[in-house]
């Protein structure tokens, strides 16, 4: 092979030549842990296989879009169809229309939707129309919430934002100061922020439940304390799904917590692997979009014929299976409680979260942390050994604390119980090791 790169011995070095960094993401050089995640070569089910044969119980999934396992055969099928008829067309066509309808009767608070690429451009999207829509500049984000990589999003945010010590490098001052950051689950700062600035904000935007800083939820009470706070200070509720939207059953978590926002975000899962997003909300603001409105947001792919196949073949399955987020749920209990015992037995004091089809825990002690400050109290090397001594035993987790495990309907009692058992192993190690114990004091 010309330059010594051939697919089967590829590796961080190799791919460093032509790649920057050697990844397209940050997060997947694995800095937390101290080696590159591996580079796979096929991934069936709930397993994937690297370059040198070795196969592994996933539980990084790609980040969450992967949720009915990967190399669905119906998915496969309708984007190979597609893909005949046109990959791309420049035009709207039927297929995503149809789309737009099925995920306006899915989410109650979505009238009118727009399709883009990635969660990045969705969130980067609502945004811009928010401020459009209002005539406001200023808007409110929450420490630990990611919303993708786009400027004023970037800096302190949680998951793969930590790859780099300054974040802030390549953003204006000028972006940074239109952007007000607040503790996630802090009724009291959100108000003060509110009362001091309101007239200027023209939206908050929150994960509703966190799945950027671990799994962080919302403490009870708080989705609607932000969802009164921004109406009564004139500013737009955007609730980004990216990750919860397809997770958190039928329609997201607006629906589990019954809290409406005015303008969603909605990517990963959707595209059962293909990247599409899309955001949406109340008509009256999404008719602010050009060129009914006068805010402009537009993309080459946007809608593309062989996404919107895979989204709807995605959606067919997920509505044909009215088990499908109950077994998901006691998948990821069964998963929460072998990894509690495991933690358990080692004598650490380590709390597991489990939300649908996410679990997680972080090394530091109970309680559960409830925002970024507390998360980023968690001790970065224990996880890195837990990380590689799962890897050692096959189990492919996500190559930073700040990120979680995510179940998929392929995931069996036998993945999820080789999991247990391996963290009962790493665990026991962990505790054995001769320096200060991880997750005590
Ligand atoms: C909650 C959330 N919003 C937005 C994004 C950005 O999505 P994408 O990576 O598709 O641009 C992510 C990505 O991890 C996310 O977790």
């Amino acid at each position: 092979m010309k330059h010594g790169a051939s697919p089967m011995n590829v590796d961080l070095a190799a791919a460093r030549r032509y790649i920057a960094g050697g990844v397209d993401s940050p997060v997947r050089a694995g800095r937390p842990v101290g080696q590159p995640s591996p580079f796979i070569v096929s991934a069936r089910g709930s397993h994937v296989t690297d370059v040198a044969g070795r196969t592994y119980v996933d539980f990084l999934c790609a980040y969450g879009p992967i949720i009915l396992g990967h190399g669905n055969a119906i998915i496969a099928q309708a984007v190979a169809a597609a893909a005949r008829d046109g990959a791309v067309v420049g035009t709207t066509h039927p297929e995503e229309v149809r789309l737009a309808e099925r995920i306006c009767r899915r989410f109650g608070s979505m009238e009118r939707v727009r399709f883009v690429s990635t969660g990045t451009e969705a969130c980067m999207s609502a945004i811009r129309l928010a401020r459009g829509f209002t005539r406001k500049e200023k808007f409110i984000r929450f420490s630990g919430c990611y919303h993708g990589h786009s400027d004023e999003m970037i800096f302190a945010a949680g998951a793969s934002s930590l790859s780099t010590a300054a974040i802030e490098c390549g953003v204006t001052a000028a972006t940074a100061a239109d952007v007000f950051v607040l503790p996630y689950n802090d009724v009291a700062a959100l108000e003060s922020a509110l009362r001091r600035h309101g007239s200027a904000v023209a939206a908050a935007i929150v994960e509703p439940v966190c799945a950027n800083m671990g799994l962080c939820l919302p403490l009870p009470g708080y989705l609607e304390a932000v969802r009164a706070l921004t109406r009564a200070h004139g500013a737009l509720l955007i609730f980004d799904e990216v990750i919860t939207g397809f997770r958190l059953g039928a329609d997201g978590a607006q629906g589990e917590f019954a809290v409406r926002p005015d303008l969603t975000c909605l990517g990963k899962a959707l595209g059962g692997g293909l990247p599409i997003a899309a955001f949406g909300g109340r008509a009256d603001i999404m008719d602010a979009l050009a060129p009914q409105g006068q805010v402009f947001a537009g993309g080459t792919f946007s809608g593309n014929p062989v996404c919107v196949a895979a989204a709807h073949a995605f959606l067919d399955q997920l509505e044909a299976d009215a088990g499908f987020f109950a077994r998901l749920d006691r998948q990821a209990k069964r998963l929460a409680s072998g990894l509690a015992e495991a933690i358990e037995k080692a004598g650490f004091a380590l709390p597991v979260v489990q939300c649908a089809s996410m679990v997680d825990f972080m090394f530091r002690t109970r309680p559960p942390h409830r925002n970024y400050s507390e998360a980023s109290q968690a001790e970065a090397s224990a996880y890195a050994r837990y990380y590689r001594g799962m890897l050692e035993r096959g189990i492919l987790l996500p190559p930073s604390q700040m990120e979680l495990m995510f179940l998929t309907a392929e995931h069996d009692d036998a993945d999820i119980d080789a999991a247990s058992r391996a963290a009962r192993d790493v665990m026991a190690a962990l505790a054995a090791e001769p320096r200060k114990r991880a997750g005590h004091g």
